[in-house]
């Protein structure tokens, strides 16, 4: 019998969880910046110090400032997935959002050595969404592909549009490594990465903004062929009983 510990939590509970997290987050992050600004002062007072004690001084305030700022980042991620907010929708031509988002992405793709191309499906009519979540998921996307192709000649990365039925599909697919059968399922756990600096919030994250739109992420996966990201999105955007608290 299940006791009350396993029972799964209700959305209730977890959205009052993530109110209580996100109000935790807000509490660490004035202090933290306390803690930056002086750190900074510090530093500006010890420049151009010459003796040995002084320049070891420095460094230290050098190294605190840089895990000063690792906690910051990391509070802003949880922050970017934990909010519940109202989705500001509007009827947006998503082959200019992903034009855009891949153009921006363009620098990027060529410092790592990446083929990128967009392949816009013209008969895709607006579709209502959130545009700057929606971008928030698609860079998600983007920046998977180009750090699993990194250093790999002949990396390609292809973006397509379609529209299927009375949805809008989005294809992120690359021809990386693919994800190993043990990630498989992991990639979408809030927090797990295989990556030395990743913080794991990428994927989870953009599986949320596709769900709060009342679509979704999957993929499909080849070892040492690559990884095809689908993004769906009902055109008529959410429905409304999935749409987050007004309040929120
Ligand atoms: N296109 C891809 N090819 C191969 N593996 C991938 C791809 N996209 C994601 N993964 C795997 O999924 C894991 C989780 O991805 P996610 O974006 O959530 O976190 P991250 O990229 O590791 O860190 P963060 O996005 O927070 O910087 C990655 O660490 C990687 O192992
Ligand atoms: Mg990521």
């Amino acid at each position: 019998m299940a006791t009350p510990s396993q029972r799964p939590p209700s959305a209730g509970g977890l959205q009052f969880l993530g109110a209580v997290a996100g109000g935790l987050v807000h509490e660490i992050r004035n202090p933290l910046s306390t803690l930056r600004l002086n750190l900074q002062l510090m530093e500006e007072d010890w420049e151009g110090a010459t003796d040995p004690a002084a320049v070891r001084s420095l460094e230290r305030i050098q190294t605190l400032k840089r895990e000063v700022a690792r906690l910051e980042d990391i509070l802003n991620d949880f922050l970017r997935y934990a909010g519940i907010r109202r989705l500001d929708l509007a009827e947006v031509d998503l082959n200019r959002v992903l034009e855009e988002t891949t153009t921006f992405f363009g620098p990027e793709c060529v410092r790592a050595h990446v083929d990128l191309a967009f392949y816009p499906d013209t008969r895709l009519p607006l579709v209502r969404l959130d545009e700057r979540l929606l971008k928030q998921a698609l860079m998600n996307l983007l920046l998977n592909a180009v750090q699993a192709m990194e250093g790999r000649p002949g990396s390609q990365l292809f973006v397509r549009t379609r529209l299927d039925g009375d949805r809008a599909r989005v294809d992120v697919i690359d021809n990386g490594p693919g994800i190993p059968v043990e990630f498989r399922d992991r990639v979408w756990d809030v927090y797990f990465s295989s990556k030395k600096a990743g913080t794991g919030l990428g994927l989870p994250t953009a599986r949320r903004i596709a769900e709060e739109h009342g679509g979704s992420l999957t993929y499909a996966t080849e070892l040492g062929k690559g990884t095809d990201f689908v993004l769906v999105l009902p055109l008529r955007g959410p429905p409304a009983t999935e749409a987050p608290p007004q309040d929120a």
